[in-house]
């Protein structure tokens, strides 16, 4: 298959191109596209074949459900049931933008799109490429991050291209994205609202705006029954070996170090002030730690570039005190499949 590849312009994206990509999805083709957060890889999610197709591309596990990505309000009350009072207050503060809304489905949504579930997904994407292909596409588009399952979500269309040139049936194309972290997600559908995926927003925002107590559940390893059936899978990984190191920062380049071997081919994600602990090292720096959004933002790309570079052993510093530090640790936990060094200054 040839996967068209349509270049536009961030700020004002040629509807022609746009229009093109649509007619795919109105088939029930493949387009990845960007988003503010990471690349998503779409379909007609109301169309239960192109679904499938997703999964089957990606090799994702078919009990995990789909974001569906809407570019008005509206279209939130055609594919759910229920009181849509709680998402409005969201919508109004929050939309377009890096957060997702669970809510019950109606059956406008096939379960092959929600992995089987009667709830659905609802995400308005800050990206103006996106929004006119849903609005061109007159549907709504059903899309996980498009990398392969388990590889680190994608921030350019290089990365698309990486995992899917040859498989799917087009890819939109406008650099880099903004934000380079999947979005927030809330289940509205649970008593208390609940938080199921660190991203952009946090909790308190996101009480402040709803007015109630809200629960975090993100990041705690629920192995059996996940609220969020994602967040079972090892995901995000890089090929090698990677390592998280925990603890006080000045303790970690020492620590990190004394570990290094002549055997392996290895490496060390920091950050730009701990830089000089390493020379003569293989090092990759995320940015400054006074920058949160920076190391947010060259999280997935450097983890795709040790698979490039081969790296078999990388050790990374913990970023968990920086801004957005639960957002990038949730990724990195995962990332290391639950391989840790905790340091200790005793
Ligand atoms: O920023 C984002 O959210 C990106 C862009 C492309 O929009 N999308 C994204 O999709 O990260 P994906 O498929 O990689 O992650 C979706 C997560 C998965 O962990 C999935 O299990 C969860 O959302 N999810 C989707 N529908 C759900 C539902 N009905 N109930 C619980 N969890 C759900
Ligand atoms: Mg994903």
């Amino acid at each position: 298959m040839l996967t068209e590849i349509f270049k536009v312009n961030k700020d004002n994206p040629d509807i022609n191109m746009i229009t093109r990509a649509a007619r795919i999805i109105s088939k029930g083709g493949l387009v990845a596209f960007p988003t503010e957060t990471v690349y998503g890889l779409g379909a007609d999610a109301k169309d239960p074949l192109a679904a499938q197709k997703i999964y089957s591309a990606k090799g994702r596990p078919s009990d995990n459900p789909l974001i569906v990505h809407i570019s008005t309000f509206k279209q939130v009350g055609e594919i759910t049931k229920g009181d849509l009072s709680r998402a409005k207050k969201l919508s109004d503060r929050f939309w377009p933008g890096p957060l997702t809304i669970i809510l019950k489905k109606n059956d406008a949504i096939p379960k092959e799109t929600t992995g089987g579930l009667d709830t659905v997904a609802i995400r308005m994407p800050d990206e103006k490429a996106a929004l006119l292909l849903i609005a061109e596409s007159k549907t709504v588009i059903a899309a996980p991050s498009a990398n392969i399952s388990g590889r680190p979500s994608p921030t350019c269309a290089n990365h698309v291209i990486e995992d899917f040139e040859g498989v799917i049936d087009g890819i939109i194309d406008d650099g880099h994205t903004r934000i380079g972290i999947e979005s927030t997600i809330i289940d509205l559908t649970s008593k208390v609202p609940t938080i199921l995926r660190s991203g952009y927003y946090d909790m308190l925002s996101l009480q402040e705006v709803l007015g109630e107590d809200v629960i975090d559940v993100s990041g705690k390893v629920v192995k059996d029954a996940p609220r969020a059936p994602g967040m079972k899978y090892r995901h995000y990984a890089p090929k090698g070996q990677l390592i998280l190191v925990k603890g006080e920062r000045k303790d970690i380049p020492k620590a990190i170090l004394s570990k290094i071997n002549n055997y392996q081919k290895t490496a060390i994600i920091t950050c730009k002030e701990n830089e000089k602990d390493y020379l003569g090292h293989k090092v990759y720096v995320l940015g400054s730690e006074k920058r949160g959004e920076e190391i947010m933002n060259n999280l997935y790309s450097t983890l795709r570039k040790l698979d490039e570079d081969r790296i078999e052993l990388c050790y990374c510093e913990d970023f968990e005190n920086v801004e957005y530090g639960k957002a990038i640790t949730e990724r990195l936990e995962k990332a290391c499949g639950g391989n840790f060094l905790r340091v200790s200054d005793d």
